[in-house]
């Protein structure tokens, strides 16, 4: 059964927040994973969902304002967390916390969900691999070889996240499939990669048929709950 993880970004206030729980209350999924803010986290491991926080400090603990720690991650029952997506690299900066962040993460027996993703004009200058392959040698620095197989890669081209523009099925096939190529050859890991970017209910039932999917890590989308729950069982 194919993951599926609903990032809500910044958005959902309080009252919609428990609108969506009331909603989703009756339903038990194996295969979905709940990240909202983290002040909601709480609320959604209460209703017995499955969490993952959207960030972690790179730090443990300590002087740092405005953070959350692996640590009070786990011990309010947060077993996933996403690291480095596009948007925590592009607006604070993230992608040379990354390391840290997965090393704390697998030292605390969370599991990290790590993004990655080129621009569309990386794809263009044929850089996509190149970029790709970075960003896993960066934040996979240094890792004990028997940690690494409780990792998972989100590959989310950055021209696809909130845009709409899905690209074709062959592309995200080749690009997954190079993925899986150099973490097997270089790592020796078999890892779940997910697709992210613009899923939703239109484009879902075209992507189930690309083989090598393991999973959607979906934005936009899962913040409309009737939208999701529709997307949660076409793509299971
Ligand atoms: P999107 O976002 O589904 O709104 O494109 C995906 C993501 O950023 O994880």
């Amino acid at each position: 059964m194919r993951l599926v993880i609903g990032n809500f970004k910044m958005n959902l206030d309080n009252r919609e927040i428990n609108e969506y729980l009331e909603f989703f209350k009756k339903d038990k999924y194996s295969n979905v994973i709940f990240a909202p803010t983290f002040i909601y986290l709480k609320d959604f491991i209460n209703y017995g969902f499955e969490v993952a926080s959207q960030d972690v400090a790179f730090a443990p603990k300590g002087a740092y304002t405005g953070d959350v720690s692996v640590n009070q991650l786990k011990s309010i029952g947060v077993k996933y967390s996403i690291v480095g997506h596009s948007e925590r690299r592009k607006y604070y900066n993230d992608s040379k916390l990354v390391n840290d962040k997965v090393k704390l993460l697998l030292e605390n027996s969370l599991i990290p969900i790590i993004c990655i993703g080129e621009t569309k004009e990386e794809r263009e200058l044929n850089k996509t691999k190149e970029v790709l392959f970075k960003e896993i040698d960066e934040a996979f620095k240094d890792i004990d070889q028997n940690m690494l197989n409780d990792i998972i890669i989100a590959y989310e081209p950055i021209w696809s996240i909130g845009t709409g523009v899905v690209p074709t099925n062959s592309e995200i096939y080749e690009t997954i499939k190079d993925i899986k190529d150099y973490l097997e050859s270089n790592y020796q890991v078999k890892l779940k990669v997910l697709y992210g970017g613009s899923v939703n209910i239109n484009c879902i039932d075209n992507l189930s048929e690309v083989e090598n999917i393991d999973g959607y890590l979906v934005g936009g989308c899962s913040i409309k709950k009737d939208e999701f729950k529709e997307l949660i069982t076409r793509a299971s």
